[in-house]
């Protein structure tokens, strides 16, 4: 293994977007007379008072920021934990760090680790807490630093506040015991077999092997820091779906009842992960980077986070590259061929929309889940009169493809096609530009030998190297995350330490570079288009440099 990086950086960012603000005021008025428990958290997260008007900090240096801006969880994190920020330590404020005793040395705290503790000052009060944020003092009457503002609150908000403060006190995490973390895998009942089998694989080996490892780590007890490694054993729990997308968040909701899980780890699914990820937001439960075509769009939501928009990606790079005036000058009209039901449904409808709002005509041919492959080729032959021509086909689809269409210029999803084995007829091999949301194979090699060679010794057969590699960079992500950790098992802290530490990983696999900051939930965020170099083999070339839409 890599040594571990050291955790940085974490970006104020907004949080929540006007939608939420507005239905955090509405939820505010509604709850004017009797406070509850929703109006610490509005002013600590989205920086909205009771009363609905913006909570304002003022910084020593008399610079003013409101609302969304100046809430606490841009600096002091959603997890109230706090983070270290370049050589500035944002303290953690939840309760139980505020009200502890006062102690010499770190060591002597008998408080889960994390960065920015101060060991050595006074216990708060609630009256010297308000007096805190009011006006910058510490429990002793110092000031505090200048990155902390000052924030005028009347009485009830202060009440309100603080209570949030004891509310983000987690003393027993669901799915952590003094000897075990529990995680769960969730696999939908439309998954490919092959990627099942091969994304299992992995998953078995990485918590049969950290297990091993675990087993025969002496504790070390030199620091404070290494004392609260308690070796934990990870416990894998595979939750596999059965029956209709509308029943899978009820039967998470059981399982998880059945086995709390801390986390969710990698992943699969067929056309759908929506309500999976539905669970996950409002189960709370972190759902680390599964393996899905089409994840859900929606960047305000906290706690599922993915490597990839997939397909939806591809349709982004496939639209910049229409749209983009100094290449196809004229496009007027596009047509996309795809099965209804499948993940190219969702592109199709992205790119779609995309292209629709800048006057190019799209043309779709939907064919049904049970039409024949020779049906493909069929609305192939209906597509004369369109300039660019886009497949959301699978591999069997794109293999009966027929003859070359008339279109000037075609696109494929890498992703469905098959990637570098995407099997295109001869005739349209070399004319067809392939959606490629991963870096180039001989680039992204010596990162994805690392979990190949991986496999080699674990006799992991590799049935589909890309999910497979992405299933190994997914549990390497969680394994570094808990190292931060330390003893701190925090659901919403692991998603702040997988923010914090991404960036500088080096294994990233099939992907250039991961980052998330806090308002973003897709690590890589771009791609290429890609051509086959010539009829007979399966060497790429990119066309155009790598997109960032
Ligand atoms: C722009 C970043 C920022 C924002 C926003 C912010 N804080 Fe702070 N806060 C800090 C920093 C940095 C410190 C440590 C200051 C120091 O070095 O003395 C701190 C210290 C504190 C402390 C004292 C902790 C201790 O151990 O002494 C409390 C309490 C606190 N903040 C509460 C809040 C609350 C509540 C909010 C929201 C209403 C908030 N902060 C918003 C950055 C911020």
């Amino acid at each position: 293994m890599l040594p571990a990086t050291r955790l940085q950086t974490t970006r104020p960012v907004r949080v929540l977007g006007l939608f939420f603000t507005a239905l955090l005021l509405q939820v505010a008025a509604a709850r004017e007379v009797t406070p509850g428990p929703d109006l610490g958290e509005a002013i600590y997260r989205n920086g909205v008072l009771a009363s609905g008007k913006p909570l304002v900090g003022t910084h020593r240096t008399g610079v003013r920021r409101q609302g969304a801006d100046a809430a606490c969880v841009n600096c002091h994190r959603r997890s109230g934990l706090g983070a270290v920020e370049g050589r500035s330590a944002i303290p953690p404020i939840t309760a139980r760090y505020l009200f502890r005793p006062r102690a010499a040395k770190l060591e002597d705290l008998d408080l889960p680790f994390v960065e920015g503790i101060r060991p050595d000052r006074d216990p708060y009060t609630e009256a010297t807490i308000a007096r805190a944020i009011r006006d910058g003092l510490n429990s002793e009457g110092a000031p505090l630093g200048d990155l902390m503002p000052r924030f005028a609150l009347n009485d009830a908000d202060m009440a309100a506040l603080i209570a949030h403060l004891k509310r983000l006190d987690q003393r027993h995490v669901p799915g952590v015991s003094g000897t075990v973390l529990h995680f769960a895998t969730i696999i939908t009942p439309d998954a490919d077999p092959v990627k099942r089998k091969g994304m299992l694989d992995v998953l078995e080996h990485y918590f049969k092997d950290k297990n091993a490892v675990q087993r025969e780590t002496p504790r070390l007890r030199s620091t404070r820091v290494m004392m609260f490694k308690v070796n934990r054993i990870w416990e894998l729990h595979v939750w596999e779906l059965t029956g209709e997308p509308s029943t899978w968040e009820q039967q998470l909701k059981e399982k998880i009842a059945k086995e709390p899980v801390f986390a969710v780890i990698s992943g699969l699914a067929g056309k759908t992960w929506a309500p999976v990820h539905a669970f996950c937001e409002h189960a709370a439960v972190p759902c680390l980077f599964p393996n899905v075509e089409v994840p859900v769009d929606a960047e305000q939501d906290f706690y599922s986070v993915y490597l990839s928009k997939g397909v939806l990606l591809e349709a982004q790079l496939i639209g910049s590259r229409i749209l983009d005036p100094k290449r196809d000058k004229s496009v007027k009209t596009v047509h996309q061929v795809y099965r209804a039901g499948d993940t190219g449904g969702a592109a199709a409808a992205a790119l779609a929309t995309l292209l629709k709002t800048r006057g190019v005509t799209v043309v779709n041919h939907s064919l049904l889940q049970s039409a024949a492959k020779e049906d493909v080729a069929k609305s192939i032959g209906k597509t004369t009169g369109a300039d660019a021509l886009v497949l959301w086909l699978r591999r069997d689809d794109v293999a009966a493809l027929g003859a070359a269409p008339s279109a000037a210029n075609v696109y494929l999803s890498g992703l469905m096609g098959g990637l570098e084995r995407t099997p295109l007829p001869l005739d349209w091999r070399t004319r067809t530009r392939l959606a490629y949301p991963f870096d180039l194979p001989e680039q992204r090699r010596v990162r994805v030998n690392y979990p190949l060679g991986w496999f080699k010794i674990r006799g992991i057969p590799v049935v589909d190297e890309q999910v497979q590699a992405d299933t190994y960079l997914a549990c390497g992500i969680l394994s570094e995350a808990i190292n931060h950790m330390v003893d701190t098992f925090v659901r919403d802290y692991l998603l702040e330490r997988i923010e914090g530490m991404l960036e500088h990983r080096i294994i990233t696999g099939y992907y250039p570079r991961l980052t998330l900051a806090a308002k973003q939930r897709f690590a890589s965020k771009g791609g290429y288009l890609v051509r086959f170099a010539d009829a007979s083999s399966a060497r790429l070339i990119a066309d155009g440099d790598w997109v960032v839409p």
